[in-house]
């Protein structure tokens, strides 16, 4: 039998899939690493982690087969961040991730003085503060001696791949999220090389994602037990991975993943966008284009409620006290700003925040208010998606927010379309495995790959009087952020 690998460099975890060439999924591996918020707002991380965690799944995860059956890997990761290495290939500074806040002034400058139309002529996209072209030029301003140094600037599942193989590539899904990208084009945009005040050479080459970029490194191949001849693709940014993991390949198809940030992916044979909506227009991994809607807390609105609030993992206790009467009628909203916002508000100083209080208010509808705050902001995507002219009357679901039966049913009914559960969870991990398939020439094309392993597993139908009630609550929710939007601005620390 043959194996693929598939990673996905998450934001809380890497997890290690381990599949067979029949698209069955042999083993899983999760390894959790921290995440700093050096200020308020700022979010990083150490690249060394990433690979401190791969390096210990590695084994576990081909503990019961033999390592010379493993044909490629193809790795997956948090898109954005900005790994910089110096001239002998050693970490300058910890990664800034794709939810980090600081870079509000270059964002401005780069949206309101080069402008809009000036940005998405050049990349297809307007500027938010999470994207890596912004990072830079902080990077610059503020960190001039580490920037001086800067030979290599990647993206973290890069990093990951030029740890595995020595090269420095990258794909255009994932480099899409840079800024730097023309998507339109997939080149390099010179105006855009010149606004960050850095050269071509500072970039790693450009592949589609499931070309291959080398082979592992024989020193790391012997480490982790596996065929020399593994091939190693360029992989992609984690939601186009997820896209080709859950069958989100051709034209309208959609995908939501409820992973630390919440997306919505609808799929596109040609490049769309404009440059008045906070929506992404990115690369896809199978060769063509999609839009994205990104909102940066999701998941991570329910570890914080319940890790951090609650002092309490025990997410399906916490679930169970939500009675379904409770449904469309809860009191309490709750803005899932915690992390600022990206799409489609744009907005850095946003901050989560809890409104509809009342003595008699349990602690199960706060619960519920946070889950309903997350499917409410992916419902104002949803909308802008539609403004496209994409019709989406379902979608399917992934990431580990997909696990939970409320949250599903909640957004089902809030967005007012069906849900298809895949068979797995796993998005990024499944389809990077997929495309390392791709790439070893299993199959022609991702789309047919995809097609051939993607299954449902369950179908999650909305309920046309909850449908009603959420609509309602819906049109409520829409007023809390405008009304607070400016205090926001007078309050930040
Ligand atoms: C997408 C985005 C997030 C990260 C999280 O634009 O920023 O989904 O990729 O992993």
């Amino acid at each position: 039998m043959k194996y693929y690998i598939g990673i996905d460099l998450g934001t809380s975890s890497v997890k290690l899939l381990l599949v067979d060439g029949e698209g069955n999924i042999r083993n899983t591996i999760s390894k959790e690493y921290e995440v700093f918020y050096p200020h308020s707002g700022w979010s990083e991380q150490n690249a060394a982690d990433w690979w401190y965690a791969i390096c210990e799944a590695m084994p576990e995860l081909l503990s019961d087969i033999d390592g010379q059956s493993v044909m490629g890997i193809g790795v997956a990761g948090q898109m954005h961040g900005l790994v910089v290495l110096d001239e002998n290939d050693a970490i300058i500074r910890p990664t800034i991730l794709w939810n980090d806040g600081r870079t509000e002034k270059e964002t401005a400058y780069l949206n309101e003085v080069v402008g809009k139309e000036k940005l998405f002529e050049y990349t297809g996209n307007i500027a938010f503060a999470g994207f890596t072209a912004p990072k830079i030029m902080w990077m610059r301003e503020n960190e001039p001696e580490n920037f001086r140094k800067i030979s290599k600037i990647m993206l973290p599942k890069d990093y990951i791949n030029y740890l595995l193989s020595g090269v420095h590539a990258t794909d255009y899904s994932d480099a899409s999220g840079m800024l730097l990208l023309d998507v339109r084009n997939k080149c390099w945009s010179r105006e855009m090389l010149d606004i960050c005040g850095i050269s071509e050479k500072q970039l790693p080459k450009l592949y589609e994602s499931f070309e291959v970029i080398g082979a592992i490194k024989g020193e790391i191949a012997d480490k982790f037990g596996i065929n020399k001849y593994a091939i190693l693709i360029a992989g992609a940014g984690d939601n186009a991975a997820a896209a080709v993991g859950t069958g989100t390949v051709g034209a309208g198809r959609c995908n939501i993943s409820l992973g630390t940030s919440g997306t919505i992916f609808v799929s596109s044979d040609s490049f769309s966008g404009n440059a008045d909506q906070a929506i992404h227009s990115f690369c896809h991994s199978d060769g063509a284009y999609h839009l994205m809607g990104c909102i940066l807390s999701a998941a991570s609105c329910n570890k914080w409620f319940c890790d951090g609030i609650l002092n309490d993992t025990d997410y399906e206790k916490e679930e169970s006290s939500v009675s379904e009467k409770k449904l469309g009628k809860n009191e309490v909203f709750f803005l899932p700003y915690l992390m600022g916002e990206r799409s489609p508000i744009n907005d850095t100083n946003a901050t989560g925040m809890f409104i509809g209080l009342r003595p008699y208010t349990a602690r199960s509808d706060m619960y519920q208010a946070v889950l309903e705050g997350v499917a409410f902001v992916i419902k104002d995507n949803l909308e802008i998606i539609r403004n496209f002219g994409v019709d989406v009357k379902s979608s399917c679901l992934c990431g580990g927010g997909a696990k939970s039966e409320l949250w599903r049913k909640i957004l089902a009914n809030v967005l007012g379309i069906e849900l298809n559960i895949p068979m797995t969870e796993q998005g990024p991990g499944y389809g990077s495995a997929i495309l390392a398939m791709v790439g070893a020439g299993e199959f022609e094309s991702v789309k047919q790959a995809a097609e051939r392993f993607f299954e449902v597993k369950e179908t999650v139908k909305p309920d046309e009087e909850l449908v009603k009630l959420y609509s309602q609550r819906y049109a409520k929710y829409r007023k809390i952020y405008p009304a607070v939007k400016e205090l926001y601005k007078e309050i930040k620390e």
